[in-house]
């Protein structure tokens, strides 16, 4: 049930393992990246709690022996002071340009480490295996790094691809339900943005997935990481269709903002939710048919997933408001607002090409359902 899907960027390559058993069978894996049979692992508390002593085991059964540090989790831990932190850590730890230091956690975890990693020493190799569904299809994979700033979130980092990614599915099995729903919203963005098939698969399997199945996961898993790749490899930077993964984001970031980026909203959650607006959108401005928007909405609501904005407990800002957080959205380019929008479920394209009006309409009627 094991799968295997490759980075091929030149001089950057690297595998990406998918599958049950992996941190049992890490230091296997890792090996052949070590110059000395030594790791160094950060991690959080959550999943140090629950998984540190299996990856310990994992990495001992290959004679690989490893130092760890244990952060606190949650998405505060992504700032300077903790930048700091594991760069001191990692230089008392001896870590030298021919090491590798593994960020064992979720996208936090994820993009923290991989940042540290990217300054030490001018750069050493890191090893990313990621413990959250949204880590596994989405941030662990394709080299994007780095912290949040009092400006913003996200705004200091640098691309640094990982030298191997090792998503364990068993490892998914600890996460909570809200958590794991709150992935499939990246999952499922991947059929929208380009694989209708996929969409159709997830419609059917999508709830077995979710309930536990190994092979459902593993499946979601490997094709969600495949199309990152894909789009990785044609464009690493972010110069053009890599802003296709933004699929639902523009909406998703001003939702984040407007509920203070708590717990109020996960960041999965306003994805998904962020996709049926795209949707909703690319429907009224005739660019595909009234049934997609319709199609999403069921299927996510099939799963038990956040649909609307009604399902957000709490207080939302109005239209304006919500247009007007959009605008401070990073991805802003020369002042215009770029949305992905399909033609249809599986063929999206990135725009900037939206009356302002058209997206308050959508916005209104959303906040009046
Ligand atoms: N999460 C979007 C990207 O990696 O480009």
């Amino acid at each position: 049930m094991r799968d295997l899907v490759q980075v091929n960027l030149p001089g950057r390559e690297y595998d990406i393992h998918i599958g049950p058993g992996l941190l049992a069978g890490a230091g296997d894996l890792i090996t052949p990246l070590l110059s000395q049979p030594r790791v160094t692992v950060i991690t959080d508390d959550n999943v140090g709690a629950l998984h540190l002593e299996g990856l310990r085991a994992g990495l001992a059964s290959a004679g690989i022996k490893m130092q760890s540090l244990t952060l606190p989790a949650g998405e505060g831990t992504k700032n300077w002071a903790n930048l700091t932190t594991c760069v001191e850590w990692l230089l008392d730890q001896k870590v030298e340009r021919r090491d590798v230091v593994i960020a064992f956690g979720g996208g936090v975890i994820g993009d923290l480490v991989g940042f540290a990693a990217s300054i030490l020493r001018r750069g050493v190799r890191f090893v990313q295996i990621p413990t959250s569904l949204l880590a596994q299809v989405d941030s662990s994979v394709g080299g994007k790094t780095g912290i949040n700033t009092r400006h913003g979130k996200n705004l200091v980092g640098a691309f640094h691809q990982p030298a191997l990614v090792l998503a364990d599915i068993d490892v998914l099995g600890t996460m909570t339900p809200r958590d794991f729903l709150a992935g499939c919203g990246e999952v499922v963005k991947y059929g929208l943005l380009g694989d209708a098939e996929f969409f159709e698969w997830l419609e059917v399997n999508g709830p077995k997935m979710a309930a536990g199945d190994v092979a459902a996961r593993v499946h979601a898993v490997r094709r969600s990481v495949q199309m990152k790749a894909e789009i990785v490899m044609r464009d690493e930077t972010e110069q053009g269709d890599r802003a296709l993964l933004n699929l639902g984001h523009t909406f998703c970031h001003a939702l984040e903002a407007a509920t203070g980026y708590s717990d109020r909203l996960l960041h999965g959650e306003g994805v998904a939710i962020g996709c049926a607006l795209a949707l909703e959108l690319s429907s009224r401005m005739g660019l595909c048919s009234q049934e997609d928007p319709s199609r999403l909405r069921a299927f996510l609501r099939d799963m038990g997933m956040k649909t609307d904005l009604r399902d957000i407990e709490g207080d939302l800002p109005d239209a304006d408001a919500l247009l007007e957080l959009m605008g401070q959205d990073k991805k802003v380019l020369d002042g215009q607002l770029r949305f992905i929008l399909t033609r249809a479920i599986g063929d999206s394209f990135v725009t900037s090409d939206v009356p302002r009006t058209a997206v308050l309409d959508v916005l209104q009627d959303a906040l009046a359902l």
